[in-house]
């Protein structure tokens, strides 16, 4: 990356992203979720990017499970993508909030059936007896919804509106290339600063 005073994250992060997808030999869109409780103790998770709506990064999940629920306590959280392939990291903070119905519908509906049912059967998060027992509940809700699958109410989507991105490099003899990128007050105008490896 060159060091340009105003730089917009989202394109240089697109950039990045479909580098990784050339190179990764899985889940280049995947990516550590950390969220905080009430309390200040920290979880962090893998999940995946889903998309990118304006400047907000958009995954999905049950709205039940531990991380919605620090999300529901605090509204915060933390990502961080690291590509091995390319020795490149990218972290974001910023508040989360749930995505509007329509587009967790509109993603629930593009899922496989699978993916849909499981959505039914997992209750993310809380604790299992047996194996057996989640199989049958994808069991029944098979029967249940032989055909449309609507989107169950505690799942769907959050989106991570980002107040600060790290853009980070390597580089040869440990000098890391290190940007850090602030909102200006001009719309869509983020600046970049450079900072020790
Ligand atoms: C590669 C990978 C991708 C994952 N993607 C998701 C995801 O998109 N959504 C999700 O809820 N869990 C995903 N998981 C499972 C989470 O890491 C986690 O186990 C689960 O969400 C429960 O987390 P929680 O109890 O902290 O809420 C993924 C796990 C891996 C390893």
């Amino acid at each position: 990356m060159e060091l340009e005073e105003i730089v917009d994250p989202i394109p240089l992060f697109k950039q990045w992203l479909s580098e990784a997808e050339k190179k990764e030999i899985r889940d280049p869109n995947a990516m550590q979720l950390a969220t905080v409780s009430k309390n200040g103790m920290p979880s962090v998770r893998t999940v995946l990017l889903k998309d990118i709506i304006d400047y907000d990064f958009v995954f999905y999940t049950n709205y039940e499970s531990r991380k919605s629920n620090e999300i529901n306590e605090t509204g915060k959280g933390a990502i961080c993508f690291y590509w091995k392939s390319l020795n490149r990291q990218v972290r974001l903070i910023g508040n989360i909030t749930k995505v509007a119905e329509e587009i967790s519908d509109k993603y629930y509906r593009s899922r496989s059936r699978g993916s849909r049912i499981g959505a039914w059967a997992s209750q993310q998060s809380r604790e299992l007896e047996s194996r057996d027992i989640l199989m049958e509940k994808v069991k029944l809700m098979e029967t249940k919804y032989t055909d449309d699958i609507p989107r169950p109410s505690h799942w769907g989507g959050y989106a991570l509106s980002p107040i600060e991105f790290e853009f980070w490099q390597d580089g040869d003899f440990r000098l890391h290339d290190r940007f850090i990128l602030k909102p200006t007050k001009i719309k869509n105008q983020w600046i970049a600063k450079r900072y020790y490896p």
